[in-house]
């Protein structure tokens, strides 16, 4: 398959960038063979519909099954690993004085990959804190399928993930936009550009004057507004970039 293009005056402004932020959504993850949010559930999961699972409601009804469709999400994420995509933001933040990974993924892939100071827009599937007073807990016990109970108060635990409905942590989103303001390039990768406010961070970098790049193999809402649209997948297109940008 042939390298996809990478256009020359992107090359240049990556060079001459101060601060590149770096925005991604579930395709990232998807050459590590993490099924994208949006895809169909598999196995004894199909009939369920992700949007009734992951809800606060959801849980007060039935934490057993919420608990237990995080629990095979967890298990299937373990056994994945890191691709090329993921690879190549490490090294594109070593090329750059100021770089700022923003994620919409609960995978932890990145940190994997060796990212550092991630902002977790959505939290993380691999952290786990009490129901009642949100603190993370570090060790719990997996009796059977239901959920454990928080060592602090007894109330259930549950995933540190941000469910429909939930707010956003409020340091990583004002930190995200912040850095949007801030930033030359502006990344948006693998991500339908659908769910707010997340969706809103490219935009913002677009109001302050930044390069916006979306690499994406598909169109999305963001397409038109941006600088450049890079059509293919993230595992091709961030390496041949890394390739460009240090040859
Ligand atoms: P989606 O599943 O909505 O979108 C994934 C995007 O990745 C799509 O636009 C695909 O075209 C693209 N894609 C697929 N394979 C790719 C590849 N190899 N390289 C690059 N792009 C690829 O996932 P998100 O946009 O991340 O929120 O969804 C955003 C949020 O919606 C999720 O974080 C979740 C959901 O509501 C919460 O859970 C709170």
């Amino acid at each position: 398959m042939s390298s996809p293009t990478i256009p020359h005056q992107l090359i240049e402004k990556i060079k001459q960038a101060q601060h590149i932020v770096v925005f991604t959504g579930a395709g990232i993850s998807a050459e590590s063979g993490v099924p994208t949010f949006r895809d169909a559930q598999t196995g004894l999961w199909a009939k369920y519909d992700p949007l009734e699972l992951a809800t606060p409601e959801a849980f007060q009804r039935d934490p057993k099954l919420v608990w237990e469709w995080y629990a095979w999400r967890r298990e299937k994420i373990n056994h994945v690993k890191p691709n090329a995509g993921h690879l190549a933001l490490v090294e594109l933040a070593q090329q750059v004085p100021q770089f700022t990974l923003i994620t919409q993924n609960v995978d932890g892939l990145h940190q994997q990959a060796g990212s550092q100071n991630v902002i977790e827009l959505h939290g993380n599937i691999h952290r786990i804190k009490c129901a009642n007073k949100q603190n993370v807990v570090e060790n719990w016990q997996q009796l059977d399928g239901s959920p454990p109970e928080c060592p602090l108060c007894g109330d259930h635990l549950r995933p540190d993930i941000v469910w429909f409905g939930e707010a956003l942590p409020v340091d990583a989103i004002s930190n995200a936009f912040a850095a949007a303001e801030q930033c030359d390039v502006l990344f948006s990768i693998g991500t339908s550009s659908l769910v707010q406010p997340a969706a809103s961070i490219p935009l913002e970098a677009l109001q302050h004057g930044a390069t916006v790049v979306e690499i994406n193999p598909n169109p999305t809402p963001l397409t038109e507004q941006v600088t450049f649209s890079i059509l293919g997948q993230a595992g091709q297109i961030l390496p041949t970039l890394i390739r460009q940008l240090t040859a």
